[in-house]
């Protein structure tokens, strides 16, 4: 459900408007870092007067991509039937798209990455073309260690023709450590406070 805390108002036609902001945690921890990091990032887009709804990819069965190409015909859908049916329009709705996954053997947690596999049909349908996005990673070894990791989601956002707008790269390793980082925290609230 997607969570409103106030409406802004567009000055161009006095409507009213808010930026959608999906944050998807990629971690099987609740409560960890990666599940913090993007509880702030999205605490930030409410305060800033964002709508804001997190999804933790752990609960959603996400089947791997088979490359059946049905995705490429037609009306470029996906031909699996898992807890994909229902994240894909999340994901076509939101404005903005918060990726958020620990650093698992130097790339993104397999169920992260199951989930990248399967945005195939937004090449064709250029649906996602245009969002922003925010990647956000807490590692034991810290930021040094996430290049291939940064390298994959950039390539991959380039591909789609999303906007990298922000990333929080955080040396954290045991459970909930980043909460022992209030300097961390803030920056991932202002990330998400000046989404626009
Ligand atoms: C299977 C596995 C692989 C990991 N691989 C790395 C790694 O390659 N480099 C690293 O710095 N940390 C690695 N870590 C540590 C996690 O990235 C780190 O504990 C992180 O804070 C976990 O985030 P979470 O609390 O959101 O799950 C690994 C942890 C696990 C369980």
């Amino acid at each position: 459900m997607w969570l409103r805390f106030k409406w802004i108002s567009t000055q161009l036609v006095g409507e009213e408007y808010s930026v959608k902001v999906l944050g998807l945690v990629g971690s099987p921890r609740k409560g960890g870092n990666t599940d913090l990091l993007v509880s702030a990032v999205l605490y930030g887009a409410g305060a800033g007067g964002h709508e804001i709804e997190k999804i933790n990819l752990y609960d959603i069965d996400i089947l791997p991509c088979m490359d059946c190409k049905g995705c490429k015909k037609g009306n470029f859908q996906c031909a699996l039937k898992d807890g994909m049916k229902k994240l894909y329009p999340k994901l076509e709705e939101a404005d903005v798209l918060v990726f958020g996954t620990p650093l698992y053997w130097y790339g993104s947690t397999a169920k992260m990455k199951l989930m990248v596999d399967r945005l195939r049909p937004y090449v064709a349908s250029k649906k996602l073309k245009g969002k922003k996005t925010m990647l956000l990673v807490p590692s034991e070894e810290g930021a040094d260690a996430c290049s291939c990791l940064v390298c994959m989601f950039e390539l991959s956002f380039k591909y789609l023709e999303m906007e990298l707008s922000g990333k929080l790269l955080v040396q954290a390793s045991e459970r909930a450590e980043v909460k022992n980082q209030p300097k961390v925290l803030d920056e991932a609230f202002a990330l998400g406070k000046t989404l626009t």
